[in-house]
């Protein structure tokens, strides 16, 4: 039994996929809707549909991935639309709206547009996207962070959740902590690519991907340890009312099963996603199932949270 909740919604499994990957389009939503995970989220929407960085824009790398995609969407009005038919047609599985600003008052616009629609469901705020050219990741500038927050939850009344970039020092997740219980989040997400990494090919000494001079955001096994520390760090910080999704680094049932173990209340696959495609929902969700029966686990909440120290 792989049953979880976030907030007031329930979810029949903790697999989810990761903003981004594979969920641009309706046709992709819908794919992601007839696999076993236990819902999905939609690509980051933006006040205006981008096409985004040019190509080559991700990469394949040994042990995960890189990508400047810089937002590519069809824009907030598109996801919006997808989400509101989505759970007219499946009451039974809450759907996660993503949507990322370019600044910060972008989030205010969005807001607004949310809070006017039909949607009740959870919707993920992208405070971390490390790829549009010469805007900085927002969830680093605490003072701004807190600045849409408040502003937000001046009127926003819907289930609302924050995507957050991997921090590093202890004083940073004291301080963005001491933040976010602030405010009456539902969960916050940790955690998005490593930003800025680079890869480089060694037959011609370039770059493997071109926006941004080859900088782009690391994800997949490189980032597993980071996204263990962020969400144990965050759930030793957090209210217990604010619930942690924790993404980074899954290529097997064990790694899902550490971020759990770290407080994560669902998982979200990105570089696997990506690499191995959606098959990859049924053979994580045997791999977890396996990894409990071998602990006597028979549900989520018998090891969620339960990491032991020496
Ligand atoms: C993009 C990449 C990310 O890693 C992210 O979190 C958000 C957006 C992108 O470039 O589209």
């Amino acid at each position: 039994n792989l049953h979880t909740t976030i907030g007031s919604f329930g979810f029949d499994n903790v697999l989810m996929n990761a903003s981004g990957v594979r969920c641009m389009t309706a046709a992709d939503l819908d794919k992601l809707a007839d696999t076993v995970a236990g819902t999905l989220i939609t690509k980051s929407g933006t006040p205006e549909a981008r096409t985004g960085n040019p190509s080559p824009r991700a990469a394949g790398l040994p042990f995960g991935s890189i990508n400047s995609m810089g937002l590519p969407n069809l824009g907030i009005d598109y996801y919006i639309d997808y989400v509101e038919k989505f759970q007219e047609k499946h009451p039974d599985k809450p759907i996660f709206l993503s949507v990322a600003g370019l600044g910060p008052d972008d989030y205010h616009v969005i807001a607004k547009k949310i809070q006017a629609s039909n949607f009740t469901g959870p919707t993920e705020f992208n405070l971390s996207c490390p790829n549009v050219p010469g805007k900085p990741q927002i969830a680093y500038d605490i003072p701004t962070t807190r600045r849409i927050l408040d502003d937000m939850f001046s009127f926003f009344t819907k289930p609302a959740g924050i995507k957050l970039p991997p921090y590093f020092d202890l004083t940073q997740f004291d301080d963005m902590a001491a933040v976010l219980n602030d405010y009456p989040l539902t969960f916050i997400n940790s955690m998005n690519s490593i930003g800025n990494g680079m890869a480089i090919d060694p037959e011609t000494d370039t770059t493997l991907i071109k926006p941004k001079g080859g900088f782009g955001g690391i994800g997949g096994t490189y980032a597993k340890p980071i996204a263990l520390a962020n969400v144990r760090a965050f759930r030793l910080r957090l209210r217990p009312e604010i619930a942690i999704i924790g993404t980074g680094g899954v290529t097997s049932g064990r790694d899902v099963y550490d971020l759990i173990l770290c407080g994560a209340s669902m998982v979200q696959l990105g570089t696997v996603l990506g690499i191995e495609g959606l098959g990859v929902f049924q053979r994580l969700t045997e791999e977890l199932s396996a990894e409990m029966a071998k602990k006597g686990y028979t549900s989520i909440s018998d090891f969620q949270g339960k990491l032991k120290t020496l």
